[in-house]
């Protein structure tokens, strides 16, 4: 069977196509770092947030070198991050929670490799570092309905010695109530989100 040489060049060009492309998935999950989607891990009734960690959204530290925000994501705020900043310290390991009680939103720090879904009734936790005291800001990058180009915040990172320790100690127990699986964590500063479903 004869084939033609156009044919065998768009053969060849086809096969390059397919196995780049797998290539590059395979480099995004191993090479890269971009986090999975879990199947097993904290829930919230989306309907009432009462009694979760969620009721009073905000940060604490966890422990020495570790600091856990709660933040809950709703038609058009984050709550904190658009009233007020949220405030994390510098060189210090943070944790976000985020959460929805409505629809499904976004949660992109800008400027960072931080950018998560949150969607209603689980909790998104990702893990990061900020290497210095800078401010972010944060958008919803998901259609949320008709103020979502308005649904937007700011994350502020200062030195760690500015953040009260043992303020808020009544909360850190609430880190039990969300804590999940995972490993979201990578070498890189940023570590990739994981929607804890
Ligand atoms: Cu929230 Cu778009």
């Amino acid at each position: 069977m004869e084939i033609h040489r156009l044919e065998k060049i768009w053969l060849a060009v086809s096969l390059v196509l397919i196995v780049g492309l797998i290539a590059s998935i395979v480099y995004g999950v191993a090479g890269a770092g971009v986090g999975t989607v879990g199947d097993t891990g904290q829930t919230v009734d989306p309907s009432s947030l009462d009694g979760t960690a969620f009721a009073d959204p905000g940060g604490h530290w966890a422990g020495e070198d570790h600091y856990v925000v709660h933040v809950v994501a709703r038609q058009f705020l984050f709550q904190p991050g658009t009233q007020e900043p949220i405030t994390v310290p510098a060189n210090t390991t943070v944790t976000f929670y985020v959460t929805s009680p409505d629809v499904v939103h976004g949660f992109d720090v800008v400027g960072t490799q931080l950018n998560a879904m949150v969607i209603p009734g689980q909790v998104t936790k990702f893990t990061t570092e900020f290497d210095e005291p800078k401010t972010y800001g944060i958008v919803c990058h998901e259609y949320c309905g008709a103020g979502h180009q308005s649904m937007a915040g700011q994350l502020v990172v200062v030195p760690a010695d500015e953040l009260p320790r043992n303020a808020t100690s009544a909360n850190a127990t609430s880190t039990n109530a969300t804590a999940t699986n995972g490993t979201g964590n990578t070498s890189a500063a940023v570590a990739a989100p994981e929607v804890v479903a």
